[in-house]
Parts: C-alpha cells; sequence; structure tokens
C-alpha cells in the first residue's frame, strides 16, 4: 500500500491529493478520507523529512476523522430533508394547481374602493386592488398587508383561498385583488386603520419575480447607497420613502393655502431662460435654436414684472444649480417656492415670511393625516415659537467669534491657506466674510431655532438688491435689505429680499457686476413704468422638507433628485 502524505503547512485539504507533491494539510482528513489502515507520512513544514506520525498524533487524528465523518453524515441527512421538502412542496403546488377560485355571485356585490376610504365600509363587501407590501404564512393562514398609496391594509386568506397556486408561491410586490368582508380587528390586536379584510376571492394581477430576481434581493436595508440611488424607483415604495413624498404633497398644498389665503396669485414662469439671477457660476448653460440659453436659477425677475398685473404673486417651479457641491443640502435641480410682494417695507417682508411659515405649519399640524406623518418621520417635531430671531449680518459675525466658531483662510484667488501639519488654517470671522455653511449650521444648531439673518453686504450678495441707507459711510460694507432665514439642523432655507426699485441704481448694479443690461430691458422696464418698493423671496421646498420631516439629506426630499454626477432615474 503506497504512503499517504501530509504536511502541517504546506499541505492542503480541500486541493492536496495526499501524494509527496500535493500533500494533505491534516492527518485527519487523511484518516477521513483514507480509512484508519492508511500508511500515514507526515511533515512539519517542507524543510522537514516525511517520517510516521507519533502514536499521540494519531490518536487525536483518528478523533478529528471521527467529527469529519459525523460531519459528512450530518451534511448528507439535511441533502435528504431538502430533498424531500423540496418533493413534497412540489407535491402541494401540484395539487393547488386543481383549487380553482371563482367569485361567489351568491355573496353581496363588493365595492371597489380605495384602502383609504374603508373605514365607512366596515362590515361591508369591498374590492381593493395593491401591492404586496409584506406576507407572511402562519399556520396555513396567509396574512397579506396590501399598499395602494392611500393606505395598507391586513387582508387575512384562510382556508381554500390560502390554498391556490397564487397563494402559494405569492411573492413581495406583486398586483393583486382582493375581495372579503371587511372587519374591525379583533380587540387586543392591531392593524392599520383598525380593520382587516377576510378575504373570500382574490387574483394576482400581475406577478413580482422570486427567488434570484425577487424583489428584496434587489434592494434592503443594507443595501449600498449608489444601489440605492439607481433603484430610487423602487425605493418610494418604501414606507419611509412614500410618506416623505406624501408629506412633501401636502406641505406644497399647505403652502398654496397659505399665500392663498395673503390674496397672491399663482404664476408659472418659464424654465428655459436668457437672463441670469444669482450670479453666472451656476448657470446650466444650453443650445435654444442656435442662441445661448440657461435653466433658470429662479423666477424672481419674472414675478417682479407680474406685480402690476397681478399684484402680489408666487410661484412653485424647479431651480436649477450648476453648483459642483456635494453638501447633504445642494441639489442641482431643486423645486424653488417664490413670492414678490408690492408696496412693502424689509419688516413686512420678514413678518411674511415667517407668518407663511408658521401658518404652513399649523395648516400641516391641523390636519390628522398629515399631523400623522410629521409624527411618524420627526417625533419630536414642535411648530417653531414666534417671533423668530432676527440678527443682522454684523452681529453674527460678532456672534461666531465669541463662540470660537471658525472658518478656513483663504488667500486672494480663493485657495486654501494650510498650516505647518498641513491642515487648513483656521482664522475668526471678519465682517465682509461669506458665512459659510459649516459655520452657519453650528450657528443654528447653537441657537437650536429658525434665525433670521439679514442686512449682508453687497459684495456677497446678487445685483438687483436693496441697499441700506446710510451703509458703507462709515468705512464699513455697504449692506443690503436681505435675509436669509436659517433652521436647525439644515441650516438655510430661505433666501429673500428688497429689490432695487430706482431704474438708475439699477443700471449701476449691472454695470458694477459687469451683466450687459440687453437682455434684462424687461426687468429694467418694471422700474421705468411706475416703479414701487417691493420684494420677495425663494424657499427650497427640499430643505424645508427635511427640517419638518428631519430626514438627513434633502436628496430624501426629492423625488428624484440630481446631483453632480447623478441625473438617473
Ligand atoms: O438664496 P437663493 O439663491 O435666492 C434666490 O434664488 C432668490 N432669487 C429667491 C428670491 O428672492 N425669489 O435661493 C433661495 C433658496 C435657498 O434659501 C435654498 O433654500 C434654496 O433656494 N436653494 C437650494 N436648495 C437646494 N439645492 C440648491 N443647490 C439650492 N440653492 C438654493
Amino acid at each position: 500500500m503506497s504512503a499517504i502524505y501530509v504536511d502541517d503547512s504546506a499541505g492542503n485539504d480541500d486541493t492536496g491529493k495526499g501524494t509527496a507533491e500535493a500533500p494533505y494539510q491534516s492527518l485527519a482528513f487523511a484518516i477521513f478520507t483514507h480509512g484508519p489502515e492508511a500508511k500515514l507520512l507526515a511533515r512539519k513544514d517542507p524543510s522537514a523529512s516525511y517520517e510516521e506520525p507519533t502514536q499521540s498524533a494519531l490518536k487525536k487524528a483518528k478523533k478529528g476523522a471521527d467529527g469529519l465523518e459525523k460531519k459528512r453524515k450530518r451534511a448528507e441527512e439535511l441533502a435528504e430533508r431538502e430533498a424531500k421538502e423540496k418533493s413534497d412542496r412540489q407535491k402541494v403546488l401540484e395539487e393547488s394547481k386543481k383549487i380553482v377560485l371563482t367569485e361567489d355571485t351568491a355573496l353581496p356585490a363588493a365595492v371597489k374602493s380605495k384602502i383609504g376610504s374603508l373605514t365607512p365600509l366596515r362590515s361591508k363587501r369591498v374590492r381593493v386592488s395593491g401591492w404586496v407590501h409584506r406576507s407572511r404564512d402562519q399556520n396555513k393562514i396567509i396574512f397579506v398587508v396590501l399598499r395602494d398609496g392611500t393606505g395598507y391594509l391586513q387582508c387575512v386568506l384562510s382556508g381554500k383561498v390560502a390554498q391556490t397556486y397564487d397563494a402559494l408561491t405569492l411573492t413581495l410586490e406583486s398586483t393583486v385583488e382582493l375581495v372579503g368582508t371587511l372587519q374591525p380587528v379583533p380587540e387586543g390586536k392591531t392593524a392599520p386603520g383598525g380593520h382587516e379584510l377576510i378575504v373570500d376571492y382574490w387574483r394576482v394581477l400581475g406577478a413580482s419575480p422570486g427567488g434570484e430576481d425577487a424583489f428584496t434581493n434587489r434592494l434592503n436595508e443594507k443595501s449600498d447607497p449608489s444601489i440605492l440611488s439607481d433603484l430610487r424607483h423602487l425605493v418610494i415604495r418604501g414606507e419611509t420613502a412614500s410618506a416623505v413624498l406624501k408629506l412633501r404633497a401636502a406641505l406644497l398644498n399647505s403652502f398654496r393655502q397659505s399665500l392663498v389665503s395673503r390674496d397672491l396669485v399663482e404664476v408659472t414662469p418659464p424654465c428655459m431662460v436668457q437672463t441670469q439671477v444669482e450670479g453666472g457660476a451656476t448657470l446650466f448653460k444650453f443650445d435654444y435654436y442656435g442662441q445661448p440659453a440657461f435653466l433658470t436659477q429662479s423666477s424672481q425677475l419674472y414675478l417682479e414684472t407680474c406685480l402690476p398685473s397681478l399684484g402680489d404673486v408666487f410661484c412653485v417651479q424647479e431651480s436649477f444649480r450648476a453648483e459642483n457641491s456635494h453638501t447633504r443640502r445642494h441639489l442641482s435641480e431643486y423645486t424653488h417656492l417664490e413670492a414678490e410682494l408690492a408696496f412693502i417695507t424689509f419688516d413686512d417682508l420678514m413678518d411674511h415670511i415667517e407668518g407663511i411659515i408658521c401658518d404652513t405649519v399649523d395648516r400641516l399640524l391641523a390636519e390628522p393625516s398629515t399631523a400623522a406623518l410629521i409624527k411618524q418621520l420627526n417625533p419630536n417635531f414642535t411648530a417653531p415659537a414666534r417671533p423668530f430671531r432676527r440678527l443682522s449680518y454684523v452681529d453674527a459675525i460678532a456672534w461666531l467669534n465669541e463662540h470660537g466658531i471658525q472658518h478656513e483662510a483663504e488667500d486672494a484667488e480663493g485657495n486654501a491657506i494650510r498650516d505647518d501639519t498641513g491642515n487648513p488654517k483656521m482664522v475668526d470671522h471678519q465682517v465682509g466674510d461669506d458665512i459659510a455653511e459649516a459655520a452657519e449650521r453650528r450657528m443654528t444648531d447653537i441657537l437650536g431655532t429658525p434665525v433670521f439673518l439679514y442686512g449682508f453686504p453687497a459684495e456677497l450678495k446678487a445685483f438687483y438688491m436693496k441697499k441700506i441707507p446710510g451703509t458703507g459711510g462709515d468705512g464699513g460694507p455697504v449692506c443690503t435689505e436681505s435675509c436669509d432665514l436659517l433652521m436647525p439642523g439644515v441650516g438655510e432655507i430661505v433666501g429673500g429680499s428688497m429689490r432695487i426699485a430706482d431704474m438708475e441704481e439699477l443700471l449701476g448694479a449691472y454695470k458694477r457686476e459687469g451683466i450687459d443690461p440687453a437682455p434684462y430691458y424687461w426687468f429694467t422696464d418694471q422700474r421705468k413704468y411706475g416703479t414701487c418698493e417691493h420684494g420677495g423671496y425663494g424657499l427650497g421646498v427640499e430643505r424645508f422638507l427635511a427640517w419638518l420631516a428631519n430626514r438627513f439629506t434633502v436628496r430624501e426630499c426629492s423625488l428624484y433628485p440630481r446631483w453632480p454626477g447623478r441625473a438617473t432615474p
């Protein structure tokens, strides 16, 4: 009998052959494979020579071999069991194909309803259609949680209804039609809406795949963020994502009600434009029948032209920013709620913004279904107290320095200055500095309440803003009647200002900013044919929603968010 070779360090039980050239790694495996009578030769490593193992080593190895044998037996038994279960299930499935459900025409006619409208139909026979959100089989009773966008409904399938081939192979996200009697849930049990459907007839409308391609294999809690972004169309079926989108719809509705109740008229300005509002650096440019054009950054200039026609106006429109920002509050396309008001003062403007926000929140909380969504997403939410704190830009700079909140130093070209250790050099804020996102966020987080920052230096702001009379004379900066509303956790959600009402001043502003006045003729005319003191603001809907629903990023607050590199789905 030829010897079986074992090498403790260089051998391999998986790929070895037990030969001198391809030895096993363990004596136990050699005995398990070739039996206790095999002639064994072993070595520690390739530098040693093969020798017969000691008695004690053999004894230990035999025990090991017994263990391996037991493991093999267990695996064999498991495989047998699985094969049996598979064939049993196959039999059950074959049998189930013989069970055919038909709707019992002797029963009362079922009323077709959406899940959200079921309560008045308790004890009646109803017909609902939707997606299988969850399903569980408990002692041959199948509990399905059905989803149709208006709500969730627990459905109970038992007896013949739960024995059909479709019932046994039902998969998540399949569409089904279910017919049955709506009953309050038994005492001590809970279900969405407080009722459940006792199903007497049902059918699959569109089966969702099982196995490899099953919904939960494409998407689950552990999925990578980039997969979640690619599969946003499936993510929005989830309970949290859909709650955010529902709250978003309610929010837009409440905003509209608040604005209309103050006599503002809704208009729909164009998204394809040939003028800029917020600086050339963030414009998306495109070819418009051979002419340069842009996607709008803000509808403000158009709203201003509506004042003499419609009075105070607002719009809810997409705005576009080619900002190479990957922060959690920047999108390349966002929903911009903007309003413009005539014959007002700067204080009127801030009062109006505060009023609209509080009114909108109150309306949401007063409606039980939206209050429930807020509670689900942001259990600790409370409506903000009025009046909002108002902090001038100059006081904000002092506040930041008092609280040791610094910013990264930059050279004249705007490049970061590094300290000796290579880290960005941090310096105190000075009047004239932009308050960057990080500082702004820390400030709102410390203050913990909404804050209006107002009176920003003209240099930091857009060309159209009205100056605060008298500023700039004492060596300080020329400041503007501008305000940003900051919210805890998000930072700036609203940017607004009074606008330059005087034509000469506006022409000077174009010049200072290097803007060709020609394409702005219609905006300038506003000052020519009956000017007025006016102002307005823009509110980022996704940022407002991130605050309201306590979402980490605005990306969760947009249906299909766009950011640098992402325009799919
Ligand atoms: O401060 P902004 O740039 O102001 C304007 O566009 C004015 N013309 C609006 C007006 O007065 N009618 O933008 C207003 C708001 C910001 O406060 C922010 O909430 C949101 O729009 N916003 C963004 N939201 C998401 N992603 C971006 N990249 C955003 N840029 C601005």
